[in-house]
């Protein structure tokens, strides 16, 4: 397959079914709280990304088959999708107890103790910062550029919507998301980088070449 076969469009909440079998298989070895809670509380996060207003989907549809998406925020989301999402993830915790000690847990919890003291201060809210939140191709569609023209369409979408640069974070050892970020522009923030995790920002100008 090549990348022109492919469309790319905003997501809507038609697209929640392949938008969940899209994440099982992408993020089938996945050790982020998210995928360890289960299917159903994928569905509510899903739902509330294509529901938020602050929060948009771009899906690669293929045949009408959805084969990539990314995901951003105008603003800080975490907060807000955790509340919008907390009866969901009880639900999913109550049959999964263990959860409790998983490490997103623990720097969540760590986040709400000590924000107000300042240790919090790296995640505070930054005017015309938008927050990349996750990016997933499907591994047939992987290596055709279909990642990085993805994340170009995603960059110029923020531009549109007011962003004048936009950031995310990713696990040191996935070297494929590095090179695609790298590829559109992105430079690591090192006063951001945790023991598992790396962040990348880039500067956003709008008029992004599309045909890669
Ligand atoms: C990360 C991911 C989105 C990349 O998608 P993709 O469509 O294959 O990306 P692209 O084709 O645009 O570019 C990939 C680049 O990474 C490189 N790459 C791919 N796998 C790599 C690897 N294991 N090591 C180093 N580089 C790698 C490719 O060579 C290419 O660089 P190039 O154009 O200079 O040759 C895809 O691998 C994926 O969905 N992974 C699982 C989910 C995930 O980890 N998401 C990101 C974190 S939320």
């Amino acid at each position: 397959m090549k990348s022109p076969d492919v469309i790319i469009r905003k997501g809507e909440l038609a697209d929640l079914g392949g938008l969940i079998k899209l994440h099982e298989i992408c993020f089938k070895n996945d050790r982020t709280l998210v995928s360890k809670l289960g299917k159903n509380y994928i569905k509510a996060y899903y739902n509330w990304l294509l529901s938020s207003d602050r929060t948009f989907i771009l899906v690669a549809a293929h045949n009408n088959t959805i084969v990539g998406m990314t995901i951003a925020s105008d603003v800080s989301y975490q907060g807000p999708l955790l509340r919008n999402t907390l009866k969901a993830a009880i639900s999913a915790m109550i049959i999964r107890p263990w959860l409790i000690f998983h490490p997103d847990m623990i720097r969540r919890f760590f986040d709400i103790i000590f924000f107000y003291k300042g240790i919090g201060k790296k995640t505070k809210i930054e005017p015309e910062v938008a927050f990349w939140v996750s990016l997933g191709i499907s591994p047939e569609c992987r290596g055709i550029g279909l990642g990085a023209r993805l994340t170009f369409t995603m960059m110029q979408e923020c531009y549109s919507r007011g962003a004048r640069s936009i950031r995310g974070g990713f696990h040191k050892g996935n070297t494929s998301s590095r090179r695609v970020f790298e590829k559109c522009g992105f430079k690591v923030v090192p006063e951001l980088e945790t023991k598992s995790l790396i962040f990348m920002q880039a500067e956003l100008k709008g008029n992004y070449q599309l045909e890669i």
